[in-house]
């Protein structure tokens, strides 16, 4: 093994075509990172269709590298190994990321490293800020929903997740039945700014049972029922109601992520942070409750760059590093897997949002 190793990273398990370039030397440096989002395909339709995903990340893939390699500053044959998500996601997606990573590997001569999805967004913390084992990962965004506890490159347990829809999944769903614009996350948290929280007694679904899974569906169809019942009394919706049901939203999102964080935190001692990953962690509100939680436990509170939360190619190559490292290579017969949970032991979670498969 030389001592300086340039990875290049790709990822295209959901709408986001993305490839980055990560050299490992005595630390480890993000040459670059490019992204290809697909939001305007998919809006017609109200979420990602895996037909026309597939085929735009089939057209756009060899331009991500393109411009990772460029913007990188280095060429192709000073690639020395490719790391590829190879699951859980979209499968068409992971299959054509995974065809362009094995033809890379092919002609440049170099390895290959299959990574799961799951691992990129629970290792990043190790990317951006050097975190050592083990730690709290809360994985929060359109598709995903797990706490897991990270002891090391390859060793998750989840201790709870989502048993339907994800956080951010329900924060579109709202702003849809609002008449909001798309991605909900930031509108609603936008709105909610002029909201009353207090207004709707909406529900905090699953704290009355044990443990730290969750549920989302059920909070997105009380709002539902909510506008309907407004809409039935007064007529219409008042910029006003819109507001306070935002509000009375994103409250009862923050409660159960809180309680439900403070769960995941009991009796572990030995972590070195709490850290949060993934596109909700950008909403100031629940930022700040999961601030607390984390201070109230003793441990410091951690979220990458909002860049780097979301999905992305730099974590596919640290991850790749970090398999890399531990010995990993994979061969021409790496599969594209759609759901590949990352803790072993623990049953797969039901149900898959407009995301697909959250493994
Ligand atoms: O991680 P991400 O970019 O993609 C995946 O889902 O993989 O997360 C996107 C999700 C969307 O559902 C979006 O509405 C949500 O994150 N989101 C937010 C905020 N910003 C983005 N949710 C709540 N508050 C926000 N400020
Ligand atoms: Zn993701």
């Amino acid at each position: 093994m030389t001592d300086r190793l340039t990875i290049l990273g790709i990822e295209s398990s959901c709408d986001d075509t993305a490839a980055a370039v990560l050299r490992v030397e005595d630390g480890a440096e993000l040459l670059s990172s490019v992204v290809s989002g697909q939001t305007d395909l998919h809006e017609a339709y109200g979420g990602v269709v895996p037909e026309i995903a597939a085929r735009a990340h089939a057209e756009r893939l060899d331009l991500m590298v393109e411009q990772a390699v460029d913007q990188a500053g280095v060429t192709l044959a000073e690639i020395d190994a490719i790391a590829v998500t190879a699951g859980p996601g979209l499968i068409g997606g992971v299959l054509s990321g995974v065809m362009c990573a094995k033809g890379l590997a092919m002609g440049l001569g170099v390895p290959l490293v299959g990574v799961n999805h799951l691992a990129g967004h629970a290792l990043t913390p190790r990317l951006t800020d050097g975190v050592d084992f083990p730690y709290l990962m809360l994985l929060v965004s359109g598709g995903h929903c797990q706490f897991l506890r990270v002891d090391g490159p390859d060793e998750f347990t989840r201790l709870g997740g989502t048993i339907d829809d994800a956080p951010g999944e329900a924060f579109d769903k709202v702003a849809k039945l609002l008449g909001l614009p798309q991605p909900g996350g930031p509108v609603v948290e936008q709105a909610a700014l002029q909201g009353d929280p207090k207004r709707f007694p909406l529900p905090r679904p699953l704290l009355d049972r044990d443990g730290c899974d969750m549920s989302f569906s059920g909070l997105k169809t009380a709002v539902l029922r909510t506008r309907d019942g407004l809409v039935t009394d007064q007529g219409g919706l008042h910029e006003q109601d819109r507001a306070d049901l935002c509000a009375s939203f994103q409250a009862a999102v923050r409660d159960v992520l809180a309680e439900k964080s403070r769960r995941a935190l009991a009796g572990q001692s030995d972590l070195t942070c709490f850290a949060v990953s993934g596109g909700v962690a950008a909403n100031q509100t629940l930022r700040a409750a999961l601030e607390d939680v984390a201070s109230a436990h003793g441990v410091p509170f951690l979220a990458p760059p909002l860049k780097l939360c979301t999905d992305n190619a730099a974590m596919i190559a640290w991850a790749g590093w970090e398999a890399y490292r531990a010995g990993q290579r994979d061969g021409m017969d790496l599969s594209a897997r759609p759901r590949w949970p990352l803790d072993r032991t623990s049953p797969a979670l039901i149900g898959s949002g407009k995301k697909g498969a959250k493994a």
